[in-house]
């Protein structure tokens, strides 16, 4: 099977295997496994930001996140498509009792005058707008990369009405390596940052919470909380480790073969994707009427050995990884050929 239905199936190599096998560990919820330090210390460090701490997932990263910045009543803004509102249980709603305020970004990019337009004035009537929340590469807008320029006004805004700022990075690393970027500097004008080890960089579990020391020392307390509290959890830290270290290079490939797809897939007259829109790992296409629902071609595609995900009723996405080849990209433009000619 050829899996298109995201970069979270990646698998860990053999190299990666066995810095999981030798992993030093401790009991992390006294703050003892030196793997896990080492891991929060280095994406710290990689994200210029003072202190890291190690969760299980990209989803307790972004609710622990929420969490630390606001107060029950609060809004938090963010983008219609964004992970936190679409795809995170209510998450928002259930452990930190705030509101989404979402803007219709255009591919998951929004300005600073759309978030101007809905900050709150003071007025007991009306919540109180607290965070921003920017999802960069945004995930539903097809892997989009937000402007570092449009950041940089966000965040004259959010000082000016004294917002808190989070990026949900999921697949930060993926901005880094298509715009050459450095991850600090994505990092700099947000409170928090939630990078992904999961994703694209191929390790097996978790994400790394980052922010100030005191951020992430309150952080910690939800963790706890939350049940994210982990105790020889070393040996999934040294995945996380061998990745950030080994495999964040590799991104380029999988950019480069997501291009690939699109240019192929754009051919077809069943398909509406402009391959200009494909920034890094992520394609989504439209598909007409005429051709079938979503869920349909997804069940012939399956047929013909390849894998991918419905979106919508007439969308369908692909992410490209590392546990793919060219061969692999190859066959599933055929496949697409065959299904929908
Ligand atoms: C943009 C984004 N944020 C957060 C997450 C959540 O990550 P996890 O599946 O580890 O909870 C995902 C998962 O795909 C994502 O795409």
């Amino acid at each position: 099977m050829i899996d298109l239905r995201s970069d979270t199936v990646t698998t860990p190599n053999a190299a990666m295997r066995q810095a999981i096998a030798e992993a030093e560990v401790g009991d992390d919820v006294f703050g003892e496994d030196p793997t896990v330090l080492e891991l929060q210390a280095e994406v710290a460090r990689l994200l210029g930001k003072e202190a890291g701490l190690f969760v299980p997932s990209g989803t307790m990263s972004n609710q622990i996140a929420i969490k630390s910045h606001t107060q029950p009543g609060d809004e938090v803004i963010c983008e219609i498509g964004a992970h936190i509102l679409n795809y995170e249980a209510g998450g928002p709603a259930f452990h930190s009792q705030v509101q989404l305020n979402p803007i219709h970004g255009r591919l998951g990019i929004f300005t600073a005058e759309q978030v101007e337009e809905l900050i709150r004035p003071q007025n007991v009537h009306m919540p109180t707008t607290r965070l921003i929340s920017i999802e960069n590469t945004h995930n539903k807008a097809g892997g989009t990369i937000f402007p570092l320029g449009e950041i940089h006004r966000i965040a004259e805004t959010a000082a000016t009405y004294k917002l808190r700022m989070h990026m949900d990075g999921a697949r930060l690393m993926n901005a880094v390596v298509a715009t050459g970027i450095p991850a600090a500097e994505w990092a700099a004008p947000f409170d928090s940052v939630s990078l992904c080890l999961s994703k694209g960089l191929g390790a097996p579990v978790g994400s790394v919470l980052c922010g100030s020391a005191d951020f992430v020392q309150q952080a910690h307390r939800y963790r706890k909380l939350f049940g994210g509290g982990m105790r020889q959890v070393g040996i999934l830290a040294a995945g996380g480790l061998y990745a950030v270290r080994n495999q964040v290079a590799d991104l380029a490939q999988d950019h480069q073969r997501a291009k690939r797809l699109a240019e192929a897939l754009s051919e077809l007259p069943s398909v509406r994707l402009n391959p200009d829109e494909v920034h890094t790992n992520i394609v989504i296409l439209g598909v007409s009427e005429e051709s079938g629902t979503g869920v349909a071609i997804e069940e012939r595609l399956g047929k013909e050995g390849v894998q991918c995900l419905a979106l919508s009723k007439q969308q369908i996405r692909l992410v490209t990884h590392r546990d793919l080849t060219d061969g692999d990209i190859d066959n599933a433009i055929r496949a697409f050929r065959k299904v929908l000619s």
